[in-house]
Order: structure tokens, then C-alpha cells, then sequence
């Protein structure tokens, strides 16, 4: 096949991926492994959808904020799953979180912790990629005021200290479930002691999928958040498990500032203001979570001080973040261009020779496109472009041989874990739009 067939063969499939998971305005990951609408995926979806059907696009935001809390103390809280619609394929649905619907916090039924917050970077993306006044309009408002409301979530519940550096407080808050960077903190969570079953097994490989130790800590943790009736004060004071996630800070720090933006144009010019004051507070916090061990910033686990120096991929997210001081950039971008060295395929999400390492399972080792596509863009928006366009083209390789799957193994670029998955094929949608409408490299979201 020639490689224009090629690209219109990919970009029919991702299209069709996009519209196959479509429940009806909201996008689920991939059929029965993930049946519901997730936080941070819809973000990323969002961006696919842009490149063809713009009010469906915004139609993800309305539907995710369908699910954000109303009032009390988690007030703007955007849950990190939205279970818009009953569905037995997967574990911990929603008679486990306790958080059913009930008309005063929430409007439907969904989990008590959050996900990274890159939605307001996507809108700008998608205000860039498409500029009719009457469907922006329509939908910009509501959607940057709920966008406001959860970056105080974050900040108020979050940082309630003002440290200038969020925690989270489940290792499925910050996305990247499994991470070795998590081990640490975990090893301290004591196991769940109560019966469950797993239906993630049912759909994947257990070799593909976190084990069983660790499931039993993710459960205990839930079970805890439930226990204490979601109270900041009570989690931020005694939560057996709170980590500054270097992926959440980034994420958040680089949204606050597309969220500024949003606020500045809509005249919310408070919150604008509240949002810069608090990049600045994390700007002067971060190198606290510099690892000279590793040449690259790392997470920190919040309750002993300890960094986590684990070499894994998140760290490169704060450039994307706007974060990286000075001192640090040459030695953080020396670091990546060695991973780059040590497996055919890019970007793993833990360094190839550690020897916390699992190229098959899940967070432990394989790619993940979105990722390494937000790592492309904040490079090259910082100036490194020759790694940047590196980093885009490796994601371009894996389209090409294998698809659109949940992610990929590094030494093989064999597709693994779901297929047919959402935010990978809107990552390709996306980038392909900004090649064929002159605006790569990364221009698309480098103004947010
Ligand atoms: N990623 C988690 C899972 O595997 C939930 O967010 O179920």
C-alpha cells in the first residue's frame, strides 16, 4: 500500500474506532474492558472527534461534565469515570465507589477520585483547529466555567497547604495505574481484605495487566475514600497513600495556563488571575522533584518526603508542562535521547533497563501514543525539535504497524491490551490534521 492509501486507510479506521465506541455523546476507551466514560480519555477523545464532527467534540465536554460533583467540600470535582449507563463488563463499577447519583452532589453515579486534568489544553487545541463563531459559542462557556470550578478542586482539595505541588491520592488517579514509581507507596496501603472479582482478566491477558497485590491495594484505597465520606480534610490529613505525581502537576500546571487564556477571552478575568498565581507557586516548587540520580524530574511520595527516583516517562511530561527550569533542561533532554537509544520503539513508560521493566504489562514498560504525544509537543514547544519530531515519527511508525490499541510493547511495537481504542485513534486524527493543515510541529496546542 502507498503511503497516502496508507493514511486514508488509517484515517478511515480511526474514524470508524471513534464512532463504533460512541455511546451516544460520550466515548467509551474500548468495548467491555473499559464500558464507561473515563476523565482524562475524553479529553484526548475530544481532539479526534474535532477533526470531523466539531459539535460532537464538544458534545465529550458536556457529557464529562454531566459527572462532575455540585456542591460540599469536593465541590467541581471531576470524577475520574462516569458511569452514564449500567454495564457488568467491569470492576469497581458503581455500587462499589459509593458514589450513586443522588440529585444534590452529583447527577450521576460515578468514582471519588479524579484523573490529569488536560481539558482545558484540549479546548484550546480545538478552538485552533476550528473557528465557527456559532458552535464555539454555543459551547465554550459552560464548558470553561466547569473547567474553572475543577482546577479549584484540584488546588483547594489537593494543595490545601499551598505547597505549589497537588497529590493524589490512588495510583488510578494518575492514570498510569501500575507504575513501578508506585511501589513504594503502595507497599505501605494494606492489602483489601473484603472479596472482589476482577473483570479485566475476562478481556485481557493477565500478563498485560496489573496483579493481583496490587488490586488489592487500589480496592483498599477506594474502600478508605468511601469510608472517610470523601473528605479532603480526612484524606489529606490520613490517607494511607498521597504522592505528588510529577504526570498530574505537569498536566495540571500546563491546563491552568490554557485555562487563563479561556478565562482572559470570556472576561473571568479573577479566575485568570487565580490560575497564574498558582503556576507561579508550582513554577517555584518543582525542582523539589528533580532526581539528580536519574537526570529527570520524578514524583515524590507526599506523606515521607521521599522522592520516588523510578525512570519513568512522566517526568518528560514537564515540558509539556511548562515547568522545566533552566538548569535542568540539557540534563533531562541528554537522559531521554539515551532512552531513545535503548529500544526500537518509543516511548516506553519506564526506562528499558531498569530493573522494574514489563515491555507487555500495562504502565510497566509499554507506549502509550497519547503520551508520547504530549511529551513531542512540549519538547518541541521548548525548542527541542529534532527530539520532538523524533518522538512524533516513532508514534507515526506504530499507527502505521499496528493500529489503534490501548498501547504497545517497546522492543516489538507488537499492539497491546484493548483494541480499537478511542484515545489512541484520536491522538492519530489529530496529529494528522495539523500535518495536512500546515500547522505541525505541535503549533495546535503550542498557543495554549
Ligand atoms: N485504568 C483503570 C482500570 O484498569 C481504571 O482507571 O480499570
Amino acid at each position: 500500500m502507498n503511503t497516502s492509501r496508507n493514511t486514508d486507510h488509517l484515517l478511515a479506521q480511526a474514524q470508524q474506532t471513534l464512532k463504533t465506541n460512541d455511546r451516544g455523546g460520550y466515548t467509551v476507551p474500548t468495548a467491555n474492558l473499559y464500558p464507561f466514560q473515563w476523565n482524562w480519555d475524553a479529553g484526548v477523545t475530544a481532539l479526534g472527534w474535532m477533526t470531523f464532527d466539531p459539535q460532537r467534540a464538544w458534545d465529550e465536554f458536556h457529557h464529562l461534565l454531566k459527572g462532575q460533583w455540585i456542591s460540599g467540600p469536593n465541590d467541581g470535582l471531576i470524577p475520574h469515570i462516569i458511569f452514564h449507563q449500567p454495564s457488568d463488563s467491569y470492576f469497581p463499577g458503581p455500587d462499589q465507589w459509593g458514589c450513586l447519583a443522588d440529585g444534590t452532589v452529583r447527577r450521576v453515579a460515578t468514582t471519588s477520585i479524579s484523573q490529569p486534568p488536560l481539558h482545558a489544553t484540549m479546548v484550546r487545541a480545538m478552538l485552533q483547529m476550528h473557528s465557527d463563531a456559532a458552535i464555539t459559542q454555543r459551547n465554550l462557556q459552560p464548558i470553561v466555567q466547569g473547567l474553572v470550578r475543577h482546577h479549584r478542586w484540584w488546588y483547594r482539595c489537593r494543595d490545601p497547604h499551598n505547597t505549589g505541588l497537588v497529590f493524589s491520592i490512588h495510583p488510578w488517579e494518575s492514570g498510569m495505574d501500575n507504575s513501578p514509581a508506585w511501589d513504594v507507596p503502595l507497599a505501605k496501603v494494606p492489602p483489601a481484605t473484603r472479596a472482589y472479582t476482577r473483570k479485566d482478566l475476562g478481556h485481557i491477558d493477565n500478563s498485560m495487566r496489573p496483579t493481583q497485590a496490587f488490586y488489592d491495594r487500589a480496592v483498599y484505597l477506594l474502600d478508605f475514600n468511601r469510608e472517610v465520606d470523601f473528605d479532603p480534610q480526612r484524606i489529606a490529613d490520613s490517607g494511607p497513600y498521597r504522592v505528588n505525581d510529577v504526570c498530574i502537576i505537569s498536566i495540571l500546571n500546563r491546563a491552568s495556563h490554557s485555562l487563563a487564556g479561556l478565562c482572559d477571552q470570556l472576561g473571568l478575568h479573577e479566575d485568570a488571575a487565580f490560575l497564574r498565581a498558582r503556576c507561579a507557586l508550582t513554577q517555584k516548587a518543582i525542582g523539589a522533584l528533580w532526581s539528580d540520580a536519574l537526570g529527570q524530574y520524578v514524583s515524590r511520595d507526599c506523606i515521607t518526603g521521599q522522592l520516588l527516583e523510578l525512570p519513568t516517562h512522566a517526568g518528560f511530561l514537564t515540558w509539556y508542562g511548562k515547568l522545566v527550569l533552566p538548569e535542568h533542561d540539557a540534563i533531562q533532554h541528554a537522559t531521554l535521547s539515551a532512552w531513545l537509544q535503548e529500544t526500537p520503539y518509543a516511548l516506553p513508560s519506564t526506562r528499558s533497563t531498569c530493573s522494574q521493566f514489563e515491555p507487555a504489562r500495562y504502565w510497566r514498560g509499554p507506549i502509550w501514543q497519547h503520551l508520547t504525544t504530549l511529551i513531542a509537543e512540549g519538547l518541541e514547544r521548548c525548542g527541542h525539535t529534532a527530539l520532538g519530531t523524533r518522538l512524533h515519527q516513532s508514534t507515526e511508525v506504530l499507527f502505521a504497524k499496528s493500529g489503534f490499541c490501548e498501547y504497545y510493547h517497546p522492543l516489538t511495537g507488537e499492539g497491546l491490551g484493548g483494541s480499537n481504542f478511542s484515545w489512541t485513534a484520536a491522538t492519530y486524527l489529530f496529529w494528522n490534521h495539523l500535518n495536512t493543515h500546515g500547522q505541525h510541529p505541535a503549533s495546535g496546542l503550542r498557543a495554549a
